[in-house]
């Protein structure tokens, strides 16, 4: 008995020094949405591995549950505004993007779309002053002395509190972002074949980024600009991988850690198991538009729900509106879904989706076919690639028909070619000798280890050339020194 507890006490020490050899102390600057959910899985396994997890969030966040009892540490910054107008703001950009936006010309949606980005950017200001220039809270974090920031660039500040709280090295976690105008700009819906006009497109984009809405966000809080800050990172974690990018350049700090979020399917509740069992051969549709979108226009819902309606298969549609009038007795509404278990399923045939990389990813990693509808952010060229690499068809939100959406699943669902592809991207995305989320922890372990990444090489031969330097100038004075006190010498004994 002694014995064996005396093992275990040693295997556990053992397990601790393997699991943290160094247990460090992380920051964090998170970002809503799905992003908080998949950042989430990193900052769960750092806790795994005993080190400590720090979160900065504003008063004003409704996916940080900084209230409720939680192994991670909260530093809240208080601002005027609450979590119902975080919602209202975010409900209010959904129909923005949803509903308005697409019924307007190009130009008009444009300057609609950077009036609401800018007075998101005002409140997201707010956050940003109040954590900067909090002198008290700024020395708090300084006086803790983190190993290493992990932020996430879609909203920036992060790297402002980094930056001014000098130490810290930065990790970023980032939807992959790209100048060069061969490379697809991100919200474009393109892929890496572009003809002339879709050239042109990704590069009005381009500027329309880069000069309308960038200069607004940073030089108001502290002088330093976008890539500035940004290149202060150490590593940066993107959230795709080879199953799902082009290919293109990219920096040697870059790591793609794509679909970390992924895992094996469990089994479904009961009932949900019995009614995916009743479609029989003809397997079920998972149907999803995230975690945002609540609610459809109802003739929209109407004619969406008529199309399930019309397949042999059996559809779970996660939806929280009212129940469509044309709903089918093949299809089920939930609240919730549990996707990835569903996805994983042997019966599953197709998965409609809004076009997140989060479901994508769970697709890939099951190899499911997708009817893609995706509506805004990175949603359209998430699609984009999917559909270039054969495991997606699109249909378009604002003008599809009955009809089309029909079409376009029975096309995923019974042209082989899409099955095989998604298979495809599954086999390439599951074979990698490290997994993604082991990758990602382990970089931010090795920056916290080493303290940078490049830092060392660099501090290293400047401190070789210093000291080369120093050596060459003493010799030099030296050999000066010696000459003039021989001359000296020389001349008195003349
Ligand atoms: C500044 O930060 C401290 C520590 O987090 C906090 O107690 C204080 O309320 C903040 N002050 C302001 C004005 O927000």
């Amino acid at each position: 008995m002694m014995f064996e507890k005396w093992v275990s006490t040693i295997l556990l020490l053992q397990f601790c020094c393997v699991g943290c050899g160094f247990c460090g102390k992380v920051l964090v600057w998170p970002c809503e949405m799905s992003h908080w959910l998949n950042l989430k899985t990193i900052l769960e396994e750092l806790l795994q591995r005993r080190h400590e997890v720090t979160i900065l969030t504003s008063s004003q966040t409704f996916l940080v549950d900084y209230h409720k009892p939680s192994a991670f540490n909260f530093e809240v910054i208080f601002v005027s505004g609450n979590q119902e107008d975080a919602e209202k703001s975010i409900n209010y950009f959904l129909d923005l993007a949803v509903n308005i936006m697409p019924t307007l010309s190009l130009w008009e949606s444009a300057k609609l779309f950077q009036n609401f980005f800018l007075e998101a950017t005002e409140q997201f200001e707010e956050v940003c002053r109040k954590a900067v220039y909090n002198e008290s809270l700024m020395e708090k974090l300084r006086e803790t002395k983190y190993d290493v920031m992990v932020i996430d660039p879609v909203l920036s500040c992060g790297e402002l509190v980094a930056v001014h709280g000098q130490h810290y090295r930065e990790i970023l976690w980032a939807t992959s972002s790209c100048l060069p105008s061969y490379v697809p700009v991100s919200m474009g819906g393109l892929t890496d074949r572009m003809t002339f006009m879709e050239r042109l497109k990704n590069m009005m984009f381009t500027l329309f980024f880069d000069f309308l809405l960038l200069p607004y966000t940073y030089q108001n809080v502290l002088p330093t600009t976008f890539c500035e800050s940004m290149g202060k990172a150490e590593i940066w974690l993107i959230q795709t991988y080879w199953d799902f990018e082009f290919p293109r350049p990219y920096l040697p700090n870059f790591e793609f850690v794509g679909g970390l979020h992924c895992k094996p399917a469990k089994p479904l509740p009961k009932e949900m198991e019995d009614f995916v069992q009743s479609s029989g051969e003809d397997g079920v549709v998972v149907f999803s538009l995230g975690s945002m979108v609540k609610n459809l226009r109802e003739e929209r819902a109407n004619f969406i729900a008529s199309a399930l309606a019309q397949l042999p298969q059996k559809v779970l549609w996660r939806y929280k509106g009212k129940k469509p009038a044309t709903l089918g007795a093949n299809t089920r509404i939930f609240d919730w879904l549990p996707q990835n278990d569903l996805l994983g399923h042997p019966k599953t045939k197709a998965f409609i989706t809004h076009g997140g990389t989060n479901g994508i990813y769970e697709a890939i990693y099951h190899g499911i076919p997708m009817v893609g509808i995706p509506m805004f952010a990175d949603q359209p060229d998430n699609i984009a690639h999917m559909k270039a690499k054969g495991a997606a068809v699109e249909v378009n939100f604002n003008t599809m028909t009955s009809a089309d959406l029909l079409s376009a699943l029975r096309t995923v669902i019974y042209q082989p070619s899409y099955k095989e592809n998604a298979m495809r991207l599954s086999r390439i995305h599951h074979d990698q000798p490290i997994k993604p989320l082991d990758r990602a922890v382990f970089w931010i372990e090795f920056v916290m280890r080493h303290k940078g990444y490049h830092s060392l090489d660099v501090i290293g031969f400047l401190l070789a050339c210093v000291a080369t330097a120093i050596f060459m100038v003493t010799k030099c004075c030296l050999f000066s020194c010696q000459k003039i006190v021989k001359t000296g010498k020389k001349k008195k004994r003349e």
